[in-house]
């Protein structure tokens, strides 16, 4: 997608749901050196429990899941949206499961492929590139289905939990985090603080926990969690570390001639900090189970 396109569509929601594969794969091309280099491998929010570096916060974050999930060596686990392929990585090293990352950015795909061969993980870590709306695995495939922050990129949640649902083996674990609304928000709350959000992050919409426990009900899972990760520790410290990367890379540049890409996601740093400081923007995570016997019709 031409990147004037891309400002077009991601200014409209509807645009934004029916375009979202492009866009997405454009928003990716476009911001994936950047979160390289200021963020590490891992593309998504960590966990602090106190003054520990970035680096160890998102390694916790991901062995948390992992725990959640209790994720073992025999296991065979599903990564969705998995990024350059970071949290796979760890995860792996973590638990020995072999995983499978499916992801619809054919650049991350191939750092994410090199990654993983550095790590000398070639045959703990598969990478498929599909869309992860309707992706090319059997029924009840995995032992395990994860996601950090991939969900929000999903044009029809409905559609894509119960994608997630049909590739999870019955009695297999689902969990994740990702981004989600507080409960009943106003309109005029949407339009000040979500709507950016999605804007500048190549989101079509994004749900509340609440919406999420719906779908995945309806999909025939069972839920366990499904709560706000401040429970489990601070999470106002990425932006604090944001903005001292921020501060650093406008120093050197007069404001208004930062690079459109580092502009959007300062913009997008600033919206995502402004939801979570108004309690309109939540980090959620859930875990859930397919039943052994799923009921007829599911
Ligand atoms: C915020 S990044 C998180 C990446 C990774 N989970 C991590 O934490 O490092 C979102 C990821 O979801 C992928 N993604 C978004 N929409 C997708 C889709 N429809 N199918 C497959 N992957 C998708 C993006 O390409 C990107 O890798």
């Amino acid at each position: 997608m031409k990147k004037s396109d891309f400002q077009t569509v991601v200014q409209d929601p509807i645009q934004r749901a029916k375009k979202y594969q492009e866009m997405v794969g454009t928003y990716f091309d476009l911001v994936t050196d950047s979160y390289r280099q200021h963020w590490g491998e891992s593309f998504h929010f960590a966990i602090f429990s106190g003054s520990e570096s970035l680096k160890d916060a998102l390694t916790n974050t991901e062995r948390f899941i992992a725990n959640s999930g209790q994720f073992r060596s025999d296991m065979k686990i599903l990564d969705v949206g998995c990024g350059v392929a970071g949290p796979a990585i760890n995860i792996a090293i973590y638990s020995g499961a072999h995983i499978t990352g499916v992801n619809i950015n054919a650049q991350q795909l191939e750092i994410a492929n090199q990654l993983v061969e550095e790590h000398g993980l070639s045959d703990k870590i598969e990478l498929v590139l599909a869309d992860a709306m309707h992706m090319p695995f059997e029924n009840d495939s995995f032992d395990a289905v994860y996601i950090f922050e991939a969900g929000c990129h999903m044009p029809d949640k409905a559609n894509f939990y119960q994608e997630c649902a049909r590739v999870l083996r019955p009695g297999g674990v689902f969990v994740g985090i990702d981004w989600f609304t507080a409960e009943n928000l106003t309109t005029e709350q949407k339009t000040k603080y979500i709507e950016p959000i999605c804007r500048y992050h190549a989101v079509p919409n994004i749900i509340s926990l609440s919406d999420l426990i719906k779908c995945l009900i309806s999909v025939g899972l069972t839920v366990e969690v499904a709560e706000n990760i401040e429970n489990h520790g601070n999470i106002l410290r990425n932006w604090e570390l944001m903005d001292t990367t921020i501060a650093q890379n406008i120093r050197g540049l007069i404001p208004w001639l930062l690079p459109s890409t580092l502009k959007m996601l300062t913009k997008g740093g600033y919206a995502l900090l402004d939801g979570v400081k108004s309690g309109t923007f939540i980090l959620g995570r859930w875990q859930a189970h397919k039943p052994v016997q799923l009921h007829e019709g599911v």
